[in-house]
This record gives C-alpha cells, structure tokens and sequence, in this order.
C-alpha cells in the first residue's frame, strides 16, 4: 500500500469523501491537489489530522505545481475535473482544459517520477444504452460519449492508456456510474431535489423522467478505488457499480416519500440536449478479482443517510443553492 497519496480534486464532492476513507482505512498521508473551483468544498476537509494531511491549492494542469508534488508522492489518484454535464453545455472551455490538459499534465509527472497512478473515470465514456436493452457496460464496452463533458473524460482514459502501453507508467483505471452522498454539489440530481425539498419546493425532472441511472453510495465507490489501489493489476480497468439501475422519475419519487410529500408532487421541465437514455454497470471483474461489495444494502438505504445528511448541512449547502437555481431557471429546467 502505497505511505503518501495524492488526491486531485480532494476538496471536490467524491474526492473529499475518498480522503477522509483513506485517513480512515489506511496508515498513509494524504494531500490533496485542487484549484478550489465553485464544486469544491474546503469545509469538508477541516480538522482533519494536520501531520497526515495537507491541502494544495492549485491547477492539475499546471505542470509548475504538479511535477513537484507528484515527485513527494507514492501514488496519485486522479479526480480532479469538471464534472456536470448540464455545464458542460453552456461552456465546455474547462472541460477541456481540466479533463484533458490536466490530465495530459499528470500523465507527465507519473511518467517522469515514475509513480503509480490511479485514474477516476466515468461509465458516460460508454456513451448510453437503449431502455429496453437487456445489457449492460463491461469492460469491453466500445467508447462511444455524447456530451463534451464524456468526451473529454473518455479523451483522458484513452490518454492514460496510451502512457501504459508507449511509456510504461504503472497505471490502473476505473469506470463508475452515479454516485451519491455527502458533500454533493447541490447542481446535481439528488442534492438538488432533496433541497428543493427541504425548501418547500416541487423537484424538477428532466423530460419524461425515463432516463436510467445505475446509483451507488460515495463510500462504496470509493472502498472500491482503493481495492484497486491496493490489489488492482497495472493496466487494467475497473468497472464500478452497485447494480442502481432507476429511472430519474423513481428516484425522485422514492426521495419524496421518504421526506414525507406526495410522490407526484414533481415538474417535468425542459429535456438536456443530447440527453443520454440509460447507464448500466457490469462489475463483475471488481467483485470476481478484488472481492469488493457495497456495503449499502439498495438505494433507498443510502438515500435516508443522505437526506438526513443534507437536513443536518444546510449552512453548507445553503450559499450554492440560490445561484444553482438561477442558472437552472435560465434553461427553464
Ligand atoms: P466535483 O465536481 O464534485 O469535484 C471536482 C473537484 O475537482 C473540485 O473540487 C474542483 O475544485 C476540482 N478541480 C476542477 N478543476 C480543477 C483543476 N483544473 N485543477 C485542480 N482541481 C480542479 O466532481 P466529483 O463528482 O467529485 O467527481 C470526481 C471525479 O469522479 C471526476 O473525475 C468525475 O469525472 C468522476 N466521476 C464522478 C461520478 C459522479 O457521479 N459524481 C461518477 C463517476 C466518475
Ligand atoms: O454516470 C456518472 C456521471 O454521473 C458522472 O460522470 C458525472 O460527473 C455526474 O454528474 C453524473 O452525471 P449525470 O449527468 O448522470 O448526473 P446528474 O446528477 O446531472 O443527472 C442525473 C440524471 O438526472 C440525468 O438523467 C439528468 C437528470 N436530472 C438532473 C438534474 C440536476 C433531472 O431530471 N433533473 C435535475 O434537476
């Protein structure tokens, strides 16, 4: 197991909750790398120990800043990004910039130092499946994105891939579908309808509300990062997923009768251009050659931790809401 880890985007909703697991189920030290843009969360990394755990405010593609701090480290794991597609489709400049140039930078670094990396990816690289398709992703699945945001995510993982095999760099990658939980942007589809709740509001869905997510619990995304971490073969890809499969339409409903409201009390509002059908992750490499398995038992499980979660957070949820929801009213969604 590697002594001293990066995290890029370690103050970000997934790389916040993966620092403290590390903390938690390992001997390491931790830093972690982010530029601190809106999606970050500095307050999740407060009082945490000082002599095993460091911020670094800063670019992953700027290679003055990384190269060093790659050069203290064992291992990087890789999360740093711009992660919401709906911004995506208003400006997708950063998404190149971080997904692709930051990623580029890193790859550099790992390559120079010859240090092990861990690259967080998406199952959106896969592009979407049918409805009705008794399929799912694997890791064979051909890269087929939308958006600019899984373009630019799939342009990473084809890069990091490129470094193993023209390089050498000791790589690993893996694949995960949605993820929930503390400390998620409030842009997103579960923080922002839990709050609307909360807020006395009705939760906007996107078109007919058939689209398909396969849902997991942060923690369990991140048990399995370091699983690969730990015991994951170089140059293999991992696919993660708690096998979530639900249409936006019933999650939404779910999070309504757990927090007390009529289940139909919803808006269906304006449709996301390009708007992928369906996600679905085969993990079962993960299980068969690490042993994972998620901890939550289904989603209705991790959604009651995670309402209560945001109920007991409102102060730091509460000063992203009002400009997440004018940029939204801007696209009628
Ligand atoms: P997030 O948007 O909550 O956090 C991203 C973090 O990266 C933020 O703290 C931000 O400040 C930081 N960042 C952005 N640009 C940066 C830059 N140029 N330099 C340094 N830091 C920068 O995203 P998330 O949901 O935590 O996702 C983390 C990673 O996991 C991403 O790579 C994403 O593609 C991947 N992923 C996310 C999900 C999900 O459901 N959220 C699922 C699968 C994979
Ligand atoms: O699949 C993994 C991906 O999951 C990650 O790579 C992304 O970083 C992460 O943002 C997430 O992407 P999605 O676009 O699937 O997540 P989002 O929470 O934005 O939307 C989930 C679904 O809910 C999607 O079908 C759009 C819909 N939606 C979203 C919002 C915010 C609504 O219907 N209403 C909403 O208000």
């Amino acid at each position: 197991m590697p002594q001293r880890i990066l995290v890029t985007g370690g103050a970000g909703f997934i790389g916040c909750n993966l620092v403290r697991h590390l903390l938690e189920r390992t001997d390491a030290s931790v830093t972690a790398l982010d530029k601190l843009t809106y999606a970050a969360s500095p307050a999740a990394l407060d009082g945490l120990p000082a002599d095993r755990f460091r911020l670094v405010v800063g670019d992953v593609a700027d290679a003055g800043v990384v190269d060093p701090l790659v050069a203290e480290h064992d291992a990087v794991v890789h999360l740093a990004a711009e992660s919401h597609n709906d911004n995506a489709l208003v400006d997708p400049a950063p998404f190149v910039h971080t997904n692709l140039i930051g990623t580029f930078t890193l790859l550099e670094a790992v390559r120079r130092y010859d240090v092990r990396l861990h690259h967080v990816s998406t199952d959106e690289v896969y592009g979407d499946l049918a409805l009705e398709d008794p399929q799912r992703f694997t890791e064979d699945a051909p890269y087929r994105p939308s958006s600019p945001y899984s373009a630019s995510k799939a342009g990473a993982d084809h890069l990091v891939r490129a470094w193993v095999r023209s390089f050498g760099i000791r790589a690993t990658v893996s694949v995960c579908s949605n993820n929930y939980g503390p400390w998620q942007h409030v842009e997103k589809l579960v923080p922002r309808q839990v709050t609307t709740i909360l807020d006395g509001g009705r939760p906007r869905v996107y078109g007919t509300g058939s689209h398909v997510r396969d849902w997991i619990h942060v923690e369990d995304h991140n048990a399995a990062v370091l699983a690969v971490l730990e015991r994951g073969t170089v140059g293999e890809t991992y696919l993660i997923g708690a096998d979530g499969e639900r249409s936006n339409l019933d999650v939404v409903r779910t999070i309504l009768r757990l927090m007390g409201r009529p289940e139909d009390d919803i808006d269906l509002v304006a449709d996301r251009p390009g708007h992928d059908l369906r996600y679905a992750i085969d993990a079962s490499r993960l299980r068969a050659d690490l042993g994972w398995r998620p901890s939550y038992d289904g989603l209705e499980a991790g959604l009651r931790t995670t309402i209560a979660w945001y109920e007991a957070n409102e102060a730091w949820w509460r000063p992203a809401k009002a400009a997440t929801e004018a940029a939204y009213a801007a696209r009628g969604q």
